[in-house]
């Protein structure tokens, strides 16, 4: 049995519970950062930052994937400035240290070394990197399970759904002022649809609404009335990795937290190839920004309250809200505060 009411509102805005997460959660599980699409050929690269860490992922000369901080050995600037490209090496822009895409140090120009500087002891700092449908994820977590394991029986789901022929429709990023977890937990429930998404409601049989959460991962599953072509199914993996089925396509999502009081929202959009662009936006695309919007406003409203020390807990719904209770009680044994249930 799920819990039946929220965690306390302190959760949401404290700095040193942030730090927590950040450590025991997001230090140690697969994250979603990019995708396979944006790595097309040997050498190619791209630079972004995912909790605290600036990263670099790239394809070596080998074909294969591979990710490191983006620190550099010597004095720890940058090995990498821009955002994307393609190339047959890194070179720091501070001293000219240069790497090949294995992340191991080749050349030191003009560095009169030490007697104890030993080349071969400064490769870049790798990061546990797999790709699973078309999407890329990191663990900073050396020691981690597999990915595939990982996602367990999420995976099985997503498969279902999942066709060859998606090819990338677009990407939507928003920076929203709430904690990541009162994003999931929005997220986790079914509850607020017929209030929130007014379109969704007209296209699902709301009454029809089911959950089932399962090791880390929820499935939402509501039928859709006769002649609509929308959802669906739509399900979450801990802590932050999301699909959602979209008429002809599929959306995955993530939620990154930024601070304890910001969180982002990155949404990228699938279409089966023999979709055209436009015929997509005009459908899918614009369905699923009128969803992500009407969130949005309600979110940082949420957010403002859980901060202004008034309300601390709630109940939660038996039939539509035990996605947020099942969260809670995965975050609280994963943020390793006992004391705090
Ligand atoms: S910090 Fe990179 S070469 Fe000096
Ligand atoms: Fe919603």
């Amino acid at each position: 049995m799920p819990r039946t009411k929220t965690l306390s509102a302190d959760f949401y805005h404290s700095s040193s519970v942030f730090d927590q997460e950040i450590k025991n959660i997001f230090k140690k599980e697969w994250l979603w950062v990019a995708r396979s699409d944006e790595l097309s050929e040997p050498g190619s690269f791209l630079t972004t930052e995912i909790i605290e860490y600036p990263i670099i992922v790239l394809r070596d000369h080998s074909d294969n994937l591979r990710a490191y901080h983006n620190v550099c050995r010597h004095r720890a600037a940058k090995v990498v400035s821009s955002k994307s490209g393609v190339c047959k090496h890194m070179i720091c822009p501070y001293h000219g240290w240069k790497y090949n895409l294995n992340g191991q140090l080749m050349d030191t120009p003009k560095f009169f070394a030490n007697d104890d500087f030993d080349e071969s002891r400064h490769s870049l700092f790798d990061i546990l990197i797999e790709e699973r449908f078309g999407l890329i994820f990191i663990n900073f977590n050396k020691k981690s399970q597999s990915l595939k394991n990982w996602l367990g029986g999420f995976d099985d789901v997503v498969k279902q759904h999942f066709q060859e022929n998606l090819v990338h429709h677009n990407e939507l990023r928003f920076d929203v002022h709430a904690n990541w977890k009162a994003y999931v937990d929005n997220y986790q429930e079914g509850y607020h649809i017929p209030i929130v998404h007014p379109q969704l409601n007209r296209d699902v049989l709301w009454e029809n609404y089911t959950l089932k959460n399962n090791d880390q991962f929820s499935i939402h599953s509501v039928p859709e009335r006769g002649n609509s072509e929308q959802p669906g199914s739509f399900g979450w993996h801990f802590p932050n990795f999301i699909f959602n089925i979209y008429g002809r396509g599929i959306v995955f999502q993530r939620i990154e937290p930024i601070k304890p009081k910001w969180c982002r929202v990155v949404y990228n959009l699938f279409r089966p190839s023999a979709v055209k662009e436009d015929d997509f936006e005009n459908k899918e695309g614009k369905y699923q920004l009128e969803v992500s919007i009407e969130d949005q406003k309600l979110i940082p409203e949420i957010q403002q309250n859980l901060q202004a020390g008034i309300y601390n807990e709630g109940p939660l719904s038996s039939k539509y809200e035990t996605g947020v209770g099942f969260f809670h009680d995965l975050y609280l044994n994963k943020l390793n505060l006992e004391k705090a249930k």
